[in-house]
């Protein structure tokens, strides 16, 4: 069974990292003195999460995602939401819709939008609150979507959990028609490189998580290149102290300077405008 004692001990050894040559001495010094305390004395918070695939994983996590505060989405909601406001309405994809946090967004822009999703569990949260969208279950990377047939293909928060970049990005493109604009969001490269996953706490009080692949900005790049998408532009928004709270998991008194010299300005979310060129 997983430890969240040891992501506290891990947190303040990240903290010294972060600070061991480019801080000032003194707060090396103090973030030395925190590992050293939680080694000594590690908090034991036994903590069954395992690792599920994503049909299971957020057919459990459906529940309560809506409801559940989420630093991720805090920083991200903003940016995607920017970039879809620069597109006049029209037939729109929300591609691993989840439960229709960007697809209600989208209806309300008035586009006519389709929404797409590998799990039952959320799309039944989705149609909740969207009986009259097009709801459809698929999988990123074979799209239930006619070649060219959307003007506007968001995918959010989705493509980290694919173990290949290139399928998904492909499939994204062939349904965007020629001049379109795509808008994809993920968790940033950065934290699945330090080990995050999509944790969750499901509505009946378990955990569990599904787990993310690490795609760097270059892997994006060849995979947007050979799909013909231009890249318009990356915004990366970065955790902030008023997230720290909500990324600890409730730990942050346990080493809270600890928590703020390793999180603080780390990217959270990877979010690009793209253009799916003309054929050539
Ligand atoms: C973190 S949720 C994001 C949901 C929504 N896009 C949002 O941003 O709120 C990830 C979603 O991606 C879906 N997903 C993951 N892999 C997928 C795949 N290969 N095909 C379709 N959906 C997928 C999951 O079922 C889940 O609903």
């Amino acid at each position: 069974m997983a430890d969240a004692g040891q992501y506290v001990v891990g947190v303040a050894g990240l903290a010294l990292y972060r600070t061991w040559l480019v801080a000032d001495p003194a707060v090396a010094d103090a973030r030395m003195r925190d590992v050293a305390r939680l080694v000594a004395d590690p908090p034991s918070l036994p903590l069954d999460a395992p690792a599920l695939d994503v049909v299971d994983g957020y057919g459990r996590w459906a529940a309560s995602y809506d409801a559940t505060p989420n630093p991720l989405i805090a920083l991200e909601e903003p940016v995607v939401r920017a970039m879809i406001d620069a597109v006049p309405p029209g037939v729109a994809l929300d591609a691993a819709c989840g439960t229709g946090r960007h697809t209600r967004y989208l209806a309300a822009r008035g586009h006519r939008v389709i929404g797409v999703d590998a799990s039952p569990a959320m799309l039944a949260e989705a149609r909740r609150a969207l009986d009259d969208v097009d709801l459809r279950l698929g999988d990123l990377a074979h799209l239930p979507l006619d070649d060219a047939s959307v003007d506007l293909a968001v995918s959010a928060l989705a493509l980290t959990h694919c173990p290949d970049l290139g399928p998904p990005i492909a499939e994204l493109a062939r349904v965007v028609r020629p001049g379109g604009r795509l808008v994809v969001s993920d968790f940033h490269p950065m934290m699945v490189a330090l080990g995050g996953s999509a944790f969750f706490v499901a509505a009946d009080g378990t955990a569990g998580h599904v787990r993310s692949y690490f795609h760097s900005h270059g892997a994006h790049l060849a995979a947007f290149g050979d799909a013909g998408l231009e890249v318009l532009k990356c915004v990366e928004p970065t955790a902030t102290e008023a997230h720290l709270l909500a990324m600890s998991g409730g730990l942050l008194h346990l080493a809270p300077e600890a928590f703020r010299d390793a999180l603080v300005g780390l990217p959270q979310a990877l979010v690009w405008q793209l253009v799916r060129l003309p054929d050539r």
